[in-house]
């Protein structure tokens, strides 16, 4: 099994998402996709934790809701799961799920522009140089315009080849390549269905659409 889950899979929790209801997210008068750019790490990297920052004290206090829960207990209960996210809120970990594949990085990590080491990074005391080499630090998420990290896209277009089932969930499929897994479990012959309360460009090529939210309707798919 594989499931893939976005920023919908968070909603219940409080976490805004990026597109649904048509409305982009926007700070300080800009689109998410300019701030949340690579070009504005080289530009204004203090203007890009400011960013992240905000997005970190809205996430602080958020708890996994029963999608994210019930994830974690299918990774008990099937032994060949597996779990990958474009998510960088770390819901999915802070309910229980190990071995989360993060394609955009997890927001509450460092990353060093210099020697790429990974570092924990909480807001209140986030070191500004790299302990390691001294190079600037940035937030260890993917941003527009730049490259998923090494071995994660892999390790997914795998698990996705290899799967009979793949859930896709809270996901609206509009940014590649997260969204070309559910592709490729589906040409692999995997049965493919989509969760999510709005239609998406992946609807028509799923076995089955689950209409609905995530919180209501993963909970209610396995009784063991
Ligand atoms: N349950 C399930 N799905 C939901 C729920 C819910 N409660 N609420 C909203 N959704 C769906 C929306 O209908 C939409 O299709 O979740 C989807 C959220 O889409 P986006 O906001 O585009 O988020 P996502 O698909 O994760 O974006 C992909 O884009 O912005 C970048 O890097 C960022 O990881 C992100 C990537």
């Amino acid at each position: 099994m594989l499931a893939l889950t976005g920023a919908g899979v968070s909603a219940e929790s409080g976490v805004p998402t990026f597109r649904d209801g048509g409305n982009a997210a926007v700070w300080k008068g800009m689109p998410f996709t300019v701030i949340s750019s690579g070009k504005m790490v080289q530009q204004d990297l203090p203007a890009v934790w400011e960013w992240f920052d905000y997005r970190r004290n809205l996430l602080r206090s958020l708890q996994p809701n029963a999608a994210h829960r019930e994830l974690a207990r299918w990774q008990e209960t099937f032994p060949e799961f597996t779990l990958v996210t474009q998510n960088v809120d770390g819901l999915h970990q802070k309910a229980g799920s190990r071995n989360v594949i993060e394609l955009h990085g997890n927001i509450w990590r460092a990353r060093c522009v210099g020697c790429d080491s990974r570092f924990k990074s909480e807001a209140e005391n986030r070191p500004d140089a790299c302990p390691d080499c001294g190079e600037l630090l940035r937030p260890d998420v993917v941003l527009f315009g730049e490259l998923l990290p090494h071995g994660a896209f892999e390790l997914a277009a795998q698990a996705a080849a290899e799967c009979e089932l793949c859930f896709v969930i809270g996901t609206s499929a509009l940014v590649y390549p997260a969204a070309s897994l559910p592709e490729l479990a589906k040409a692999a012959g995997a049965f493919v269905c989509e969760i999510n309360p709005e239609q998406t460009p992946l609807s028509s090529v799923c076995d089955e659409v689950l209409t609905g939210k995530a919180g209501e309707i993963v909970p209610m798919l396995c009784k063991s």
